[in-house]
């Protein structure tokens, strides 16, 4: 086969990756753990075609000439044994283009499109490590539901977390945007070195880690959303805490996304479940479940959110043709 097309959801992570071990071979210092939300979707196809000089790539239906996605083709090529150039294809499938960030499941879709074009077959521990070689966010949106990533010292690769509850079917994420601001100032992967580098507050951030891991795994195992909940919470702002402590800062946070924090504090104070994580931009996520997720929404578009999509767990990534 020369030609494949594969889906991959985004993921939100509840104990966030922020730094590395090793930059060239993109290892994660920590582990991590995510949900794959099904409202965020990219679908990718690739085309290995010996008639082709370079590989290309279109985006969202325009031409995007992409140096990682060629650095990442090599690597599939060394796997296949081939040299032949790929025409890559592309579509985020999020409810609005607000920049929500969709490195997790482009190089997830585009790790399996890739190897399967290429006639290989992976399991889902390799796909998951070649897959974390493009963002290492991309190793856990192989997996459907919760994944945790396993950072051993010169390895790693994403994998399901049992839920013996079925939490993910009972959690919602719903995704309050913060548009009008500033666009991104700095991307995850120069800013986890930056604040790895500079900031004062790294050491505490990473020690923080394993134990975060080890509430939110012992959390699923439970079924308490709660407790996820507010581990997820307090373990996004240990991580932001300590990328503002870098030096010069790399602060994320626009007012509006405060004005959304106070909201998720207010909907708990009233009994509502709801919990906020935040990445490398000014969105806010916000966890919850089922039944209070439409007030969750509403809350948030009343306190200043751009635009608000409601998502529940996301499946695998999967070959669709
Ligand atoms: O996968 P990257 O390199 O885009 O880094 C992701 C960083 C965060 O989104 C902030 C945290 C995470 O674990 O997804």
């Amino acid at each position: 086969m020369s030609t494949a097309t594969a889906r991959a959801h985004a993921n939100i992570a509840l104990v966030k990756y922020w730094g590395k071990r090793d930059a060239a071979r993109n290892l994660p210092a920590a582990g991590s753990l995510s949900l794959t939300l099904g409202a965020l979707e990219t679908v990718t196809t690739v085309r290995f075609d010996p008639k082709l000089a370079a590989d290309e790539l279109v985006l969202n239906g325009a031409a995007a000439p992409g140096l990682r996605v060629t650095g990442f083709l090599d690597l599939v090529r060394a796997i296949a044994g081939t040299t032949t150039r790929a025409a890559v294809e592309t579509v985020n499938r999020f409810p609005t283009a607000s920049g929500l960030a969709s490195s997790a499941s482009g190089f997830a879709a585009l790790a399996l499109a890739a190897t399967r074009a290429a006639g290989v077959t992976l399991d889902a521990r390799a796909l998951s490590r070649l897959a974390r070689q493009g963002s290492g966010s991309a190793a856990r949106s192989i997996f459907a539901g919760f994944a945790r990533v396993v950072a051993g010292d010169d390895d790693a690769w994403a994998e399901a977390v049992d839920d013996p509850r079925g939490l993910a079917a009972r959690a919602r994420m719903v995704i309050a945007e913060v548009g009008g601001g500033a666009p991104k100032l700095h991307g995850s992967r120069d800013a986890m070195e930056h604040c790895a580098a500079t900031s004062p507050l790294y050491r505490g951030w990473l020690e923080c880690v394993p134990r975060d891991l080890a509430i939110a795994e012992d959390a699923i195992a439970r079924g308490d959303l709660a407790a996820l909940g507010e581990l997820a919470e307090a373990n996004a702002l240990a991580m932001h805490a300590a990328a503002i402590a870098s030096r010069p800062a790399i602060v994320y946070w626009q007012p509006a996304t405060l004005g959304l924090l106070a909201a998720v504090r207010a909907l708990r104070d009233g009994g509502v479940p709801a919990w906020a994580t935040m990445d490398a931009g000014p969105h806010v996520k916000v966890l919850t479940d089922a039944a209070a997720a439409p007030r969750v929404a509403l809350a948030m578009q009343e306190a200043g959110a751009s635009a608000v999509t409601i998502s529940e767990a996301g499946g695998p990534a999967e070959v669709i043709a």
